[in-house]
């Protein structure tokens, strides 16, 4: 493995290429990446970067993303196949029929989404900057929320709006149980319960602290605690420890006897894919000009809308 993760990183070198993690990604995969982060410093950073190959080590929405905001780099991922559960759950022909029963709404698209969805977007927003971008609006604007309907039932909750919202979700966190995650703050009364808000309702009622990725890193970084119970992807765990190797971090599992919080698109990619993709340059991230010209906007909007 070590043999592998040496051939990647010398390819990576002689090919003036990055490569990008998500927090989701294997801790392997996450210890060889140039820059990891959430959705958002993910895109942050695509997009100022000037090396020639972008390799994203995340799903192909992201992948999508960095080509659409720096689209003179080659974006390479390590399968095509990963998806995005969320994205599939907002067909771009249904969203334009849904749209156009409210013609007085502007759209604010979760990044999370293909790029066709971006096209049909006025703002696209993160789960890190998701409240901001909807609160930069006034009051009385009408907003159509896409596709994740749990963050933007929680977005309507802290910011009292009424958003219309897309019935869309996320497979990993939609499943996560709220009577598990009570049963292990029974156990651990002395563990803080945090959760991201693509988990439903019920999860996010019962914790302490709700935020992105990011945010949740931050927050056991900084906490006093020493206990976590922790409501989203598995792959987040590794930087937590690192962190904090002295904290003890609890995942909370889905109704189901499955690894159900480990994100299978996420997981499709390896080290050995990462090789094979910087060696033949694909898969590649290819759009039509068109689309990627009207995506960017809303991306832009975004990017300019949020604080660094
Ligand atoms: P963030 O990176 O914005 O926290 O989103 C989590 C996620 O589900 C990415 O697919
Ligand atoms: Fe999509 Fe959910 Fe996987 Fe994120 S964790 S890539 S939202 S399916």
């Amino acid at each position: 493995m070590d043999a592998m993760r040496d051939k990647v990183l010398k390819l990576a070198k002689e090919k003036n290429a990055i490569i990008l993690a998500h927090y989701y990604q294997t801790p392997d995969i996450q210890d060889i990446a140039d820059f990891k982060g959430d959705s958002l410093a993910l895109a942050q950073y695509a997009a100022e970067t000037k090396a020639d190959i972008i390799l994203f080590a995340g799903v192909h929405f992201m992948g999508e993303t960095a080509k659409i905001l720096n689209p003179t780099r080659k974006v390479l991922i390590p399968d095509m196949n990963a998806g995005c559960s969320l994205a599939e759950s907002c067909p771009g022909e249904d969203f334009a029929k849904f749209k156009a029963k409210y013609p007085d709404h502007i759209v604010i698209s979760y990044i999370n989404c293909s790029a066709e969805i971006k096209t049909l977007s006025d703002v696209i927003c993160t789960s890190g900057n998701a409240v901001q971008i909807v609160e930069s609006y006034p009051k009385d604007q009408k907003i159509i929320f896409a596709p994740d309907k749990n963050l933007g039932r929680y977005v309507n909750e802290v910011t009292g709006r009424e958003m219309i919202l897309w019935d869309g979700s996320c497979e990993v966190h939609d499943i996560l149980s709220a009577e598990k995650m009570m049963q292990m703050k029974i156990e651990n009364p002395d563990a803080t319960l945090i959760a991201h808000p693509e988990c439903p309702q019920p999860v996010l009622i019962l914790a302490d602290f709700v935020g992105s990725t990011t945010a949740m890193l931050n927050y056991t970084k900084n906490s006093d605690s020493k206990k976590f119970i922790v409501a989203t992807e598995t792959g987040i765990l590794h930087q937590m420890k690192k962190d904090s190797p002295e904290k003890e971090f609890l995942i909370v599992p889905s109704d189901e006897s499955c690894s159900c919080n480990d994100c299978a698109y996420m997981k499709l990619n390896t080290m050995e894919k990462i090789y094979l993709a910087l060696k033949n340059e694909k898969p590649e991230i290819i759009l039509p000009n068109g689309i990627m010209e009207k995506a960017k906007l809303p991306l832009m909007r975004m990017l300019e809308l949020s604080i660094k």
